[in-house]
């Protein structure tokens, strides 16, 4: 059977992208993020997943106000990087696996979770950004990406928006799911997007460390009673773009704890503000 063996938690921040696609990693302002993920780099390399389930969200741009699924599973052999109003990111093409996909999706439907079935998807910055974070990315022309990836897209940008509990909740059906796969995959779930940040209003460029502190405590040890957080106490405290942060339980809640198993690891946890207008939260969870 398929097992999850560990969940990955990160922000998605665009201008992270262009700080590595522009070669400018080492610039002082840049620096010390991308230190702080030199563990994860050399993790992901260890723990050599098989997939990865990669919660994030669309960001108008595989979907428009002509089409807004709250729940979205790519189900495509693979995914073009899209261009995002300056072009593409030079990034690989993301290579999907439509059958784990599709298993995935028939367990949860059937859990009772309404899906959206996605075969054919460009991906924006919510999902290569975490992928470049953790990977690395030497010249596009001797680079992949190292396994395959399904992307999960959750609509965190038009109201309403899905709650926290029940991107909770539908973390413990893709473990289920996941766990009922009948092949021996070595499968990672990440949740991406947040920490705190607003990007328009009168907010603009809010951050708030002590909410955002306080959430990566609760994450690791209290998931279930974060998870009934009410979504205007995003708005208010982490800023409107903040609300990113519920995919994260989508990953949480596929962590064995949440039904009875022992308590994650902790492997690696990480905070920096700023990247562009965002405070960058990262966190490694080893499933037992
Ligand atoms: C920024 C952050 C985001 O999550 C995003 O999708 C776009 C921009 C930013 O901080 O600039
Ligand atoms: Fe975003």
């Amino acid at each position: 059977m398929a097992r999850i063996a560990a969940s990955v938690y990160t922000s998605h921040v665009p201008a992270i992208g262009v700080a590595i696609d522009q070669g400018r990693t080492a610039e002082p302002y840049w620096q010390p993020l991308f230190k702080g993920y030199e563990f994860s780099r050399e993790w992901m390399k260890r723990s050599a997943p098989d997939v990865i389930f990669l919660v994030y969200n669309d960001h108008a741009t595989a979907f428009s106000l002509d089409m807004i699924p709250t729940f979205a599973i790519g189900t495509a052999a693979e995914f073009a990087p899209a261009d995002e109003g300056y072009g593409a990111r030079p990034v690989p093409k993301v290579i999907g696996h439509p059958e784990l996909a599709a298993h995935i999706a028939q367990s949860v439907i059937q859990d009772d979770f309404d899906l959206t079935i996605v075969n054919k998807m460009d991906v924006d910055h919510g999902l290569t950004v975490p992928l470049s974070l953790m990977c690395g990315q030497p010249p596009l022309s001797d680079f992949k990406w190292p396994c395959p990836v399904i992307p999960f897209a959750v609509n965190v940008v038009q109201y309403p928006v899905p709650s926290g509990r029940r991107c909770f909740m539908l973390g413990q059906a893709v473990r289920r799911a996941i766990e009922s796969y009948d092949e021996p995959l070595n499968v990672h779930i990440w949740g991406t997007g947040g920490m705190s940040h607003q990007l328009q209003g009168a907010r603009a460029g809010l951050i708030n460390k002590a909410f955002d502190t306080d959430f990566l405590d609760r994450l690791i040890a209290d998931p279930e009673g974060l998870s009934r957080m009410p979504h205007i106490d995003y708005v208010r405290e982490a800023g409107s773009e903040g609300i990113e942060l519920v995919m994260w339980f989508i990953a949480r809640g596929a962590m064995g704890d949440v039904d009875g198993g022992a308590a994650p690891t902790v492997r690696h946890r990480f905070y920096h503000v700023p990247a562009s207008n965002t405070a960058v939260g990262h966190l490694i969870l080893e499933n037992h």
